[in-house]
């Protein structure tokens, strides 16, 4: 007689199942660290729908000016460029960097008259290796990508080198428990309590306010980094 588990199910049903399980949680992790393919299009727009609170809440504490030079590092789905290019106005300029080069493709179909006119420029560039000369940016936002950063004293080092002294950096997360509870982030994410992210910005030479965005279902800290 097979073995039978709960629900009458096999355990070679059981097993199957998790790996199926297993399967999902790896795609949407693996979207989420570097969106690409036909399933990247729907993550795009699920991160631009999602993160749009948390981004737009990154912009307000940067405390962008019109005519400033400004970034979005990790820009995934776009909605940041948007509202940056609103904030700096037209003779502002906006950088934005991505690992992806599909969420690059997309962001140059969608703002292809802003690149045409010079207000914005898009590059490949990691966090850890950004194409820009030292104090290039007044004010630079990445929102929910230290998750993927192995290195985050080597990637706060490097933001730290292209935002000029007294300038801002801000660095949006989720809260760290809340995310713990999604279940995909065991597939990848380091998830880091809010006092370690904080530590790594000062040791890179900021000085930080903590901001809490109550940004449903997820939580975010807003750690706005000045460099000194
Ligand atoms: C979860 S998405 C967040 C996108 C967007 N910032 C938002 O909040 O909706 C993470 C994004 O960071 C990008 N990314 C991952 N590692 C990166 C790195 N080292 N440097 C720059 N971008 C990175 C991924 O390609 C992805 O588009």
């Amino acid at each position: 007689m097979s073995c039978r588990v709960r629900f009458g199910m096999s355990a070679d049903t059981m097993a199957a199942m998790n790996g199926i399980r297993t399967r999902v949680l790896s795609t949407i992790a693996g979207q989420l660290g570097n969106p690409h393919g036909t399933l990247g299009k729907g993550f795009a727009f699920i991160l631009n729908r999602g993160n749009k609170r948390a981004i737009a809440g990154a912009i307000d504490a940067a405390g962008i000016a019109a005519n400033a030079t400004v970034a979005d590092i990790g820009f995934g789905g776009g909605a940041g460029l948007s509202i940056l290019l609103e904030r700096v106005g037209t003779n502002g300029t906006v950088h934005g960097f991505e690992i992806s080069p599909d969420m690059l493709t997309r962001a140059k179909s969608k703002f292809a008259e802003e690149i045409r006119t010079g207000r914005m420029q898009l590059a490949p560039g990691s966090m850890t290796d950004l194409p820009l000369a030292d104090d290039a940016l007044d004010a630079a936002i990445t929102v929910n990508t230290v998750y993927f950063v192995p290195d985050l004293a080597a990637a706060f080092a490097e933001l730290v080198r292209v935002v000029r002294p007294g300038g801002s950096l801000v660095v949006g997360i989720g809260d760290p428990d809340a995310m713990a509870k999604m279940p995909f982030t065991a597939y990848g994410f380091t998830l880091r309590p809010v006092a370690e992210v904080i530590a790594a910005l000062e040791g890179a030479g900021c000085t930080v306010d903590h901001e809490q965005l109550a940004n449903p279902p997820i939580p975010h800290h807003l750690l706005v980094a000045r460099p000194a």
